[in-house]
């Protein structure tokens, strides 16, 4: 049986976690592929708030088995916590319903320290990382340093690699003039996990394989988003991992055939958290009033990070760019009913750059930073849509408005999210 891909196909916080979890309703196991606890995932189910960070929102189901793939960071004092958390909140989190990879990475107290003094040393270049160790923890990866989760196995080697890790950093550190990690309290915390998350580390590559052989329908719930991709994203403005579709076979460990499916999460507008370009950002009311004022969970302040989200008009050149980088299959648009009580909405559809038209986004930031979107201007709804079931229910204008973004990135969409709760989708199938 196949597996689905689910991608974010933005900057990130396009709703991927009520996505996962409409998804994983008919899925057998659910996979993150990527990223580490710089992600938060929302889930909202009868009238709870779940925010997830590395447990995929599979755990939700009765019957999924989650899985952290390869490919992801894995801080494991945090992973015991939101273990602790979901058990606390009534899901079933035993080594039955959850897998860790032995190859994943572990994210150190070094590598929290170092992302701090990165983006310290930065300065006003700062990427604005949810200082979380991830770009360190990916680089000593690629470096051929780093620690795998497989490690926790042999508690006392575990103890031993963390020190080594915690001196070298300290080095750097105190070269900076920054303060030298406490060993001794930094460590005794990640032994403790270590020991609660033996029984739930697993071949998981060798775990999904068998699976997807004897049939099992697989769900690849992505992190973060194309436009963050370290490859195809705004360098150096990104994450340092690899979100997209291509991510997930080398997260997971699986072939291309197995996929059949390929979902692209986007908001009907756009965000982004952290600095780097966003053609579309709009600072003033318009900007304020697709945020919202923080009233509702779901309005646009970090899940991670709470820091408020920049918001503009949806990009439509970023989001065609990220449905064929990804090779989407479909769109899933979330939080239409947002964008009721608009008068008009506004489409970019192609950038002005030195008087020439752009229908790609430029690869050089210096560039991006510079262009003018092309906008088409839609008419807007005034009706609260919260309610809506069917695509009849909603208004011609919102209709009209989804029709142009499938048109626009050549891709159909299949799925619109009306509000934050389980059913309130749409279909168009
Ligand atoms: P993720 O990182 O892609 O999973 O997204 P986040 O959870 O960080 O942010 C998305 C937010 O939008 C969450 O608070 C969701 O509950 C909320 N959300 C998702 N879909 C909808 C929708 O259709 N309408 C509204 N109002 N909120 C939504
Ligand atoms: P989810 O899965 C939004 C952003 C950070 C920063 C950049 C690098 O919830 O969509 P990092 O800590 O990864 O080194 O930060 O990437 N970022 C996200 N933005 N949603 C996320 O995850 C993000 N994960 C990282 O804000 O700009
Ligand atoms: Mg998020």
């Amino acid at each position: 049986m196949p597996a689905t891909i689910l991608v974010g196909a933005q900057w990130g916080d396009e709703g991927k976690g009520r996505i996962a979890d409409w998804l994983a309703a008919e899925s057998d196991v659910v996979a993150r592929y990527g990223g580490g606890d710089n992600a938060g995932h929302t889930v909202y189910v009868e009238q709870k708030v779940f925010k997830l960070h590395l447990i995929p929102s599979g755990i939700l189901h009765e019957r999924a088995v989650c899985v952290l793939g390869n490919g992801m960071v894995i801080n494991p004092v945090n992973l015991v916590k939101e273990i602790n958390h979901l058990r606390e909140l009534g899901a079933d989190v035993s080594p039955e319903r959850l897998r860790i990879s032995t190859r994943a990475h572990i994210i150190t107290p070094a590598h929290i320290a170092l992302d701090g003094a990165s983006e310290k040393k930065l300065g006003s270049q700062a990427i604005g990382t949810t200082l979380r160790g991830i770009g360190p923890a990916y680089l000593d990866k690629t470096g051929r340093r780093g620690i795998r989760a497989g490690e926790m196995a042999n508690v006392e080697d575990f103890a031993d690699m963390l020190h080594q890790a915690i001196q070298e950093a300290n080095a750097a550190m105190l070269q900076q003039g920054l303060e030298a990690i406490d060993a001794g309290s930094a460590v005794a915390p990640y032994l403790d996990a270590a020991q609660r998350l033996k029984p739930y580390l697993t071949d998981t590559a060798v775990y999904l394989n068998g699976r997807l052989k004897a049939g099992a329908r697989v769900l690849c719930e992505g992190a973060q988003g194309t436009l963050l991709d370290v490859d195809h994203g705004s360098y150096p403005f990104v994450t340092s991992s690899s979100p997209t579709a291509g991510g997930a076979l080398t997260g997971l460990g699986i072939g291309p055939g197995y996929v059949d499916r390929v979902v692209g999460a986007a908001k009907s507008f756009s965000t982004r958290v952290g600095a780097g370009p966003m053609p579309t950002e709009q600072h003033g009311e318009i900007g304020d009033r697709l945020r919202g004022t923080g009233e509702h969970f779901w309005d646009e302040f970090g899940t991670t990070t709470g820091r408020p989200r920049r918001c503009g008009w949806l990009d439509g050149v970023m989001l065609r760019y990220a449905a064929q980088i990804n090779g989407c299959t479909e769109l899933f648009l979330t939080k239409l009913d947002v964008l009721s009580g608009f008068d008009e909405l506004k489409l970019a559809v192609a950038y002005r750059l030195d008087g020439q038209t752009l229908t790609e986004p430029p690869t050089a930031n210096r560039d991006l930073e510079r262009v003018e979107p092309v906008y088409e201007t839609l008419p807007g709804w005034q009706e609260d849509i919260s309610a809506a079931r069917r695509a009849a229910d909603l208004p011609e204008a919102a209709r009209a408005y989804i029709r142009r973004i499938a048109a626009l990135c050549e891709t159909p969409v299949f799925t619109v999210s009306v509000g934050p709760e389980r059913d309130q989708l749409v279909r168009f199938d």
